[in-house]
């Protein structure tokens, strides 16, 4: 079943590297294309070479030993991958990347991956059950990763109980399991482009123009979309959010850059949704030293940065394009004249006027029009909710679309 789907083996260092070679060899017998990266201590159980002969793969140790000039492995390895598992994961790789550590092949590329993650941990009992151990794998789980339970027995150690690693069979199933669901998911092979925050336009070293987004409706778009199968890219704007887990985010300040990311991805992108409060104006001249003040008023030219919704609208192919209007009164009017102007599919409207709906809060409020007429009103709910509503509106309009 798994159609040429690719693997990132990671090893580390344990007895029950013995066992992921039997895992590797299942891997590729299964159809999987698999490549295998070790730790130092894992080539000390088994050499690179039973890996690589398993594999049919060069295997990968050394984030410096940079064999391809065109490339740089770890990022290529990371983005190559359509799944990351770590079978065995030792306690201090699991504890390494629980804290954002990247000081070998393995933890670097974990960082850099969007890949789903699924963690095989092996190690003695009381490792497993010490409590710094337990947070690590509590708050590698909170970013999304996916365990596979050791098996309670005889251990290497001589101790019996939990710490096992799970046997290849089992991991496969995972693994299996994980594509199988993934097939099902509404937004599979999409990819979809989300924009989200405030942009920031320079005045002078010290002083930028911006406004009171914080990006918690575009991340929650983002999120969501990753949920529902989708590839997401989030271009945001200077935000106090985490990057959601496994979501390419492309971070940038102004109109102008965030023009120029947008513009680059749009040729690949299924979906465009413009949730960024992006800036109408900038100022004309960004002064080199900073603005000194004085006794009389002070005045600030202003230009009108490029409508990145509008250029979107004029080059529309294949996308659906999904715009946000953020207004204080007349909100259907002035939406449904987005709507037309900018040539979108779908606007999702906002009465940022009213009590916790719009800017900075984690709820909104929305009514979305589609340009097939369609229309639905949202509560006042939390912006995850908002996110779902949008999603469901995209899959309607998109299969209205197929269906004529
Ligand atoms: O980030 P939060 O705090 O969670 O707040 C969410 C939000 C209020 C910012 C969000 O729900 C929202 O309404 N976003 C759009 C805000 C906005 O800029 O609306 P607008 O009506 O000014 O712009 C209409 C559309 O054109 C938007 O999709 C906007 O991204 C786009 N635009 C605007 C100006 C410009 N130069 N380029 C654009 O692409």
């Amino acid at each position: 079943m798994a159609n040429k789907k690719n693997v990132l083996l990671c090893v580390t260092g344990g007895i029950a590297v013995f066992k992921a070679a039997s895992l590797t060899s299942q891997l590729s017998q299964r159809g999987y294309n698999v490549k295998v990266m070790m730790t130092e201590s894992a080539m000390k159980f088994v050499t690179p070479l039973t890996f690589q002969t398993l594999s049919r793969n060069p295997v990968y140790n050394d984030t410096f030993d940079e064999k391809d000039p065109s490339g740089v492995a770890h990022i290529d390895l990371a983005d190559w991958a359509d799944i990351v598992l770590i079978a065995p994961a030792t306690a201090n790789m699991i504890g390494k990347i629980a804290n954002g550590l990247a000081d070998d092949m393995i933890s670097t590329t974990l960082l850099a991956t969007t890949a789903p993650v699924m963690v095989a941990p092996a190690m003695n009992v009381h490792m497993f059950e010490h409590p710094s151990v337990k947070a690590n794998m509590e708050r590698l789980a909170i970013y999304g990763y996916r365990f596979i339970e050791p098996g309670e027995g005889l251990l290497a150690c001589g101790y019996v109980g939990k710490g096992r690693l799970a046997e290849p069979e089992e991991i496969i199933r995972a693994v299996n399991q994980y594509f199988i669901e993934k097939s099902k998911q509404p937004l599979t092979g999409q990819h979809i482009l989300i924009t989200a925050g405030p942009t920031r336009e320079k005045v002078d070293p010290v002083r930028f123009f911006t406004n009171r987004s914080s990006g918690k409706m575009g991340y929650a778009l983002a999120e969501v979309a990753q949920s529902l199968g989708a590839r997401v890219t989030l271009i945001s704007g200077p935000t106090a959010l985490p990057d959601p887990f496994g979501v390419e985010v492309v971070r940038i300040t102004s109109a102008k850059e965030m023009f120029h990311v947008v513009m680059k991805q749009y040729e690949s992108s299924d979906v465009v949704i413009k949730s960024a409060a992006v800036a109408d104006y900038q100022p004309k001249e960004v002064f080199t030293q900073k603005l000194k003040k004085k006794d009389t008023t002070l005045s600030i030219e202003m230009e009108r940065t490029q409508d990145i919704l509008q250029e979107l609208g004029k080059q529309k192919q294949h996308q659906v394009l999904v715009g946000f209007a953020a207004e204080t009164n007349d909100v259907e009017k002035y939406a449904k004249e987005k709507l037309e102007r900018k040539n979108l599919d779908i606007v999702v409207a906002n009465n940022v006027s009213e009590q916790g709906s719009g800017f900075d809060g984690d709820t909104n409020k929305v009514v979305i029009y589609g340009k097939d007429g369609h229309r639905i009103e949202s509560e006042l709910v939390s912006k995850k909710e908002i996110a779902k509503l949008v999603f469901a509106e995209i899959t309607r309009y998109t299969k209205g679309k197929t269906e004529k």
